[in-house]
């Protein structure tokens, strides 16, 4: 374990969902350090060892290797309740993470008043589709200076007065319908969730740097995904961190320096959960059997998930943006046995030109009509393959066509849900990472 490896950031280049769990879980081994960075229990990274999945939110994917050391960066927003269900189902199938749990006390809390804010605001015209887990208040309120971190669990005396403030708007905001507890009872609460995880909350910045002089190996962990960015992505329909690389940096208080590679990973397909633009959607039986067949319902909420083509234009500026060496491709296997497999190449706007570029307001969205490029599928399954030279004919051209269109290699082949299913492609920055 831990023989070197490039500190590597694991991000999301479509809408998330795209299967960074399992990549996080094939590495690990390689790594001292796991990193989560932005986001919380929005994310849902299934994992699956030995045919039985297992669903993280807000623990480090890491959390499956013994040897690796889990970090919570201060760019992540913790509902401790669920924090601790967490473990302990973890716990309950022989994974103990104590003594290697670092969370940052600069991370900050989501409180009762951030649910109720965000269930309130869903309830209205506006939607966003939101996970309904506070995720937006609680980042909103980090911007407004009115946040409660991690470390205001350690000043027990002054906690209720840090809480005031957001509670007191929510219930002004909200009045009858907030129905929230009372402030004393809020406290109280927090203070019992927070007992058993006071010895893990720590300056996890200064840990990180200390271990990157040390030159122990980091995986830094993505959650949600480039489209969902709060600045890069499909705005407003997006979450509320930065899930792009520029957030791994604010979400540590490590140097740029630190980071030697970036995996994006995407899948063969599209997928969206929630509202918002999604010009490769498929609202007929392809999109029906590719749910169906990539059982694509929501890990944290179990919603549908919306299904359509591999969308070049989105995937490309996702591999722009972050920088990324090569990509983890995932679920090619739900694409076996359609008759044919289409690659979205770009976008025809509404005065006829054909665009690769990625519209700013959701009305210029709106007016795109998607260019596919259409492949012949294949019949022989790619389920479980393990080499490139066994990949179909047909597999294997859809699959180029598809590095081509974004300009980036392939390094990873995902050819089914389990840890053995899928290939490293040769002679990219993976090789050698997974034997
Ligand atoms: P929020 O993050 O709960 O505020 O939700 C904002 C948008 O991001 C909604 O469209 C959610 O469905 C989406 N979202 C948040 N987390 C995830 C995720 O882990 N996977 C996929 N979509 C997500």
């Amino acid at each position: 374990m831990n023989r070197p490896a490039p500190n590597l950031a694991i991000l999301g280049l479509q809408w998330g969902d795209e299967g960074k769990g399992k990549l996080v879980d094939l590495l690990s081994p390689r790594y001292r350090q796991v990193v989560r960075f932005q986001g919380g229990n929005n994310a849902g990274h299934t994992v699956v060892v030995d045919g039985q999945s297992i669903a993280l939110h807000q623990v480090p994917s890491g959390a499956l290797h013994p040897e690796c050391f889990l970090v919570v960066g201060s760019g992540v927003v913790l509902n401790l309740e669920v924090f601790q269900q967490e473990l302990d189902r973890l716990k309950q199938r022989g994974f103990e993470v104590t003594g290697r749990l670092l969370m940052s006390e600069k991370a900050h809390l989501i409180l009762p008043y951030h649910i109720a804010l965000d269930r309130w605001r869903e309830g209205g015209a506006s939607k966003i589709g939101t996970t309904g887990r506070g995720i937006g208040p609680a980042y909103e309120m980090k911007a407004a200076r009115m946040g409660v971190r991690l470390a205001d669990l350690k000043h027990p005396d002054t906690l209720r007065d840090k809480l005031r403030q957001g509670y007191d708007e929510v219930s002004i905001r909200l009045g009858q319908d907030a129905d929230l507890p009372t402030l004393d009872a809020m406290t109280e609460n927090l203070l019992q969730q927070a007992q058993p995880i006071l010895p893990c909350i720590g300056d996890a910045q200064d840990h990180l740097y200390k271990a990157w002089k040390r030159g122990e190996t980091i995986l830094f962990e993505g959650a949600q995904a480039t489209l969902l960015d709060l600045d890069h992505g499909t705005y407003p329909f997006v979450t509320s961190s930065n899930c792009s690389l520029g957030g791994l940096f604010t979400g540590t208080g490590l140097s740029p320096k630190a980071l030697d590679k970036v995996l994006g990973v995407g899948k063969a397909y599209t997928t969206r959960v929630g509202a918002g633009p999604f010009p490769s959607e498929l609202f007929d039986s392809v999109g029906d059997r590719l749910r169906e067949v990539g059982r694509e319902f929501g890990t944290t909420t179990g919603r549908p998930r919306r299904c359509g083509w591999f969308d070049a234009p989105i995937t490309a500026h996702a591999c722009r943006l972050n920088g990324v060496d090569g990509i983890g491709l995932m679920k090619l296997d739900v694409l076996d046995g359609f008759p044919e497999v289409g690659i979205v190449l770009g976008y025809r706007d509404g005065e006829g030109r054909v665009t690769t570029r990625i519209p700013t307001c959701i009305s210029d969205w709106d007016q795109l009509k998607v260019e596919v490029k259409y492949f012949k599928g294949w019949t022989e399954p790619t389920r479980g393959i393990k080499e490139l030279s066994k990949l179909p004919k047909e597999a294997r051209v859809y699959v180029e066509a598809l590095a081509e269109s974004i300009e980036t290699p392939i390094a990873y082949l995902s050819t089914g849900p389990d840890r053995v299913e899928g290939f490293v492609y040769p002679g990219t920055f993976l090789e050698g990472m997974l034997d």
